[in-house]
């Protein structure tokens, strides 16, 4: 049983392998909350807090007089507001009567097997059926309204989902100003808050920052998950890093606007909400309508950062990807956007594809400029037909050319999109988000459809389906290229218009859903212009997003590295592309580009016509490594070992789970003369077997050992056979020759003997 109830104490507790998260009922019926962290029997953890008079903390009617309690200094579940806690409150609600106020107690609770569902949106599911459920009732005495608060136990991942459901119990109608997942406080500790900002062509770079006492918050007010900010953020003690200490996680299922907000208050208590952007967000709840918020994965560490990852690895991998592509080998593409840009015909496509299948690429996938009249960014978006200019010979037929080369065939869409330029828009102007008398801000020279209007997701739906259902197509690059601003719709009244961001949200996920229903073979590939859009809640329609527009690979190494603390490699999106990179403009070896875009999930994104032979050779065996490793990389644990920020290169490996074998990732970026040499401590491995080395590449091998001058380590090297403890390999460490060059990339293999 991970949920256990004791009658006696009054706490609920939920246990995983290695966590355990408790509440308790007070003796007033308030739901508080008394503990989360490494796992405890069944103690009544209410033990390890005082109340006493803390002046200036007023008292709900239930203790007055009594000055020592206060809804101010209790650790709650879920707060109200508006009635005595001065922090940041869980949810904001306007009654019938005006006021704005909220007062939760506890009702009842119930403990089901498996694992709940939210209608409409996506979950962790539970296909293994290993997963409880806890459902703890809490309502407001006055208006009625109640709050339903779920909890989902994956006892294996030390992983606790939550959400919320908010249900108007009275016979008025409320507003609901705020309605986050989930709040939780910790009344001890000193934190470090990580998170993951951004940009475009530059996303989730890691950042760390003791917190003060102030509100942290941590969002986007984009109507998108974002470029900007990542629904994903962790607190650690000051003194954790990957092998070490304690740290929580909090990753929120959703692709809209959000809003993470982090308080250390007068006491140096800490309390965390999470949820849907409350900015212009209004939702009117008529009598017994009832709102689900998104969910929140929760998880606990005390063994450091590198534990809390594979949580959410193994958590995200199992339980929020789902479809044939779950666990399936994912095909290695080739994506014409960086080799023609919008300027390509059938015939350039099929040239692609001919010189891609010779090199053991295994889908072509045709990007932006396909359909309607699209020879730039200013025109065609909605106009879902094939351009018979560019595509001469028709859909069917380039699909088919492509395929009788072996290749599969792949498509990018940006269903949510529209240009005024577009006999879509033509037909149908007011289908565009705009404000009445308004000019709406383009973006890309886009505007976006209203996605809560059923009629529009059902036209494009048809669309869509059409083309999939025509044509034997693999797999579908769904792009979606501008934050979303000018939100009003025609088709919601006047005192529902803060509804519009969540049911725009809401009607994405419906097209998602009923595409990928209807086409489950259909591998779909996540993407907004680039990492916008790279959230949990994504990855449970398409198990893969593109993880950025940036392809140089020593950019690339600070995304991978920031989005690997929550998102697995086999979520990342990465391929190799021509060099001089178009974005950045650097020279890279095509060896270093393959090492970063293998720990992604692989792919081509450049002309191979303009390759040398020698290059196409490299490009061969690229491709022959990465099947090789296929298994490895998607499937093992994923080690960080070195701190991008002071490190003059960067180190990463995997490890398959059965410890038998591992691969050392290094990318150097700072290439110095007489250097120290890197020595890289491996992780993971079993300590008494013993390992050898059974693949390695290094670049230019042959002018790293002649400058080096040592026959020594050349003989090491090049022809000795390595073999060494996994107890020398995690203690010892590996030390990687010098070698030489621009951001030479070096791998290494070792398996158990
Ligand atoms: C943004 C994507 O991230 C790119 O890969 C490409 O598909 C372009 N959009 C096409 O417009």
């Amino acid at each position: 049983m991970s949920i256990i109830y004791n009658p006696v104490q009054s706490t609920l507790t939920m246990h995983t392998k290695n966590s355990s998260y408790q509440m308790k009922i007070d003796e007033h019926k308030v739901l508080v909350h008394t503990y989360y962290g490494s796992r405890i029997a069944d103690d009544d953890m209410s033990y390890l807090y005082m109340t006493f008079d803390r002046a200036n903390a007023g008292q709900f009617e239930e203790v007055f007089p009594d000055r020592t309690i206060s809804l101010d200094t209790m650790a709650q579940e879920y707060t109200g507001c508006g009635v005595g806690d001065y922090r940041i409150s869980s949810l904001l609600v306007q009654n019938g009567d005006g006021s704005y106020g909220a007062d939760f107690r506890y009702v009842k609770h119930e403990i089901v097997e498996g694992k709940y569902a939210i209608p409409g949106m996506p979950h962790s599911h539970d296909e293994e059926k290993e997963a409880q459920t806890l459902i703890v009732t809490i309502q407001d005495k006055v208006t009625k309204l109640m709050v339903e608060l779920y909890y989902g136990v994956f006892e294996k991942q030390d992983v606790i989902t939550r959400c919320a459901k908010i249900i108007n119990g009275s016979n008025e109608k409320i507003t609901l100003l705020k309605a986050s997942s989930m709040a939780l406080d910790f009344p001890y500790g000193d934190f470090d808050l990580i998170h993951f900002h951004g940009k475009h062509a530059l996303e989730r770079q890691m950042e760390r920052c003791h917190l003060s006492h102030a509100i942290e918050t941590i969002g986007s007010r984009r109507n998108t998950s974002s470029h900007q900010h990542n629904p994903f953020i962790l607190l650690a003690n000051p003194e954790t890093n990957e092998d070490f200490g304690d740290c929580y996680g909090f990753m929120l299922v959703y692709s809209g606007g959000f809003k993470a907000e982090v308080e250390k208050d007068q006491f140096d208590s800490t309390r965390v909400v999470m949820g849907i952007q409350d900015e212009a967000f209004a939702w009117e709840l008529n009598s017994q309508a009832a709102f689900y918020t998104p969910e929140v994965l929760l998880s606990y560490s005390n063994q450091g950062l590198a534990k809390l990852s594979h949580n959410y690895h193994d958590m995200i991998r199992r339980h929020i990807t789902r479809g044939k592509f779950k666990n399936a080998r994912r095909p290695i593409l080739i994506n014409n956007w960086e080799a023609t840009y919008f300027d390509f015909t059938d015939e350039k496509i099929v040239e692609i594809a001919k010189e891609a299948a010779s090199l053991g690429v295994e889908m072509l996938v045709l990007d932006d400029g396909w359909f309607g009249i699209r020879n730039d960014d200013t025109s065609g978006l909605g106009d879902w037909f094939v351009n018979t200019d560019k595509i001469r010979c028709g859909l069917p037929s380039l699909v088919k050319q492509v395929n009788d080369l072996g290749l599969k065939f792949g498509i990018w869409i940006e269903p949510e999109m529209i240009n005024e330029d577009s006999d879509l828009y033509r037909q149908h102007p007011d289908w565009a988000l705009t404000m009445p008398g308004r000019v709406p801000n383009r973006s890309r020279h886009q505007l976006v459809l209203d996605m809560s209007r059923d009629e529009i997701v059902d036209c494009i739906y048809e669309r869509i389906s059409a083309i999939l259902r025509d044509n034997p197509i693999e797999y579908v690059k769904w792009d979606m290229n501008r934050s979303i601003c000018d939100l009003w719709s025609c088709s919601l009244p006047y005192h529902r218009q803060g509804e519009l961001a969540h049911r725009y949200v809401l009607g994405v996920y419906k097209l998602m859903d009923r595409l990928t229903s209807e086409f489950p073979d259909v591998l779909f590939e996540g993407c907004s212009g680039g990492g916008g859009r790279f959230d949990a809640g994504i990855l449970y329609y398409s198990p893969q997003i593109w993880c950025s527009d940036d392809t140089d690979p020593i950019q690339r190494l600070h995304i991978q590295y920031g989005t690997s603390f929550g998102y697995p490699v086999s979520s990342m999106g990465a391929h190799v592309s021509a060099s001089p990179n178009h974005q950045t403009g650097r020279t890279t070896l095509l060896n270093t580009r393959g090492v970063v875009a293998m720990s992604g999930t692989f792919g081509y994104e450049l002309d191979p016509s303009k390759l040398s032979e020698d290059e196409k050779e490299q490009i061969r065996i690229q491709i022959e490594t990465f099947k090789l490793f296929y298994d490895l990389i998607q499937n093992g644990k994923y080690y960080r070992l070195s701190n991008i920020l002071s490190k003059s290169y960067e180190a990463w490996q995997f490890v398959s789970q059965d410890k038998s074998e591992a691969l050392l990732n290094v990318v150097v970026t700072n290439t110095q003369p007489n250097p120290t040499l890197m020595n890289i401590k491996l992780k993971g491995l079993e300590k008494d077997a013993i390992y050898e080395v059974v693949y390695k590449t290094m670049p230019d091998v042959k002018r790293t050992f002649d400058i080096m001058n040592s026959p020594a380590m050349k003989e090491r090297y090049m022809t000795k056979k390595e073999q060494m403890t996994g107890s020398a390999l995690m203690h010892g460490g590996y030390t990687l020759p010098w070698v030489v060059g621009d951001y030479p990339a070096i791998q290494i293999h070792f398996k158990k003997i």
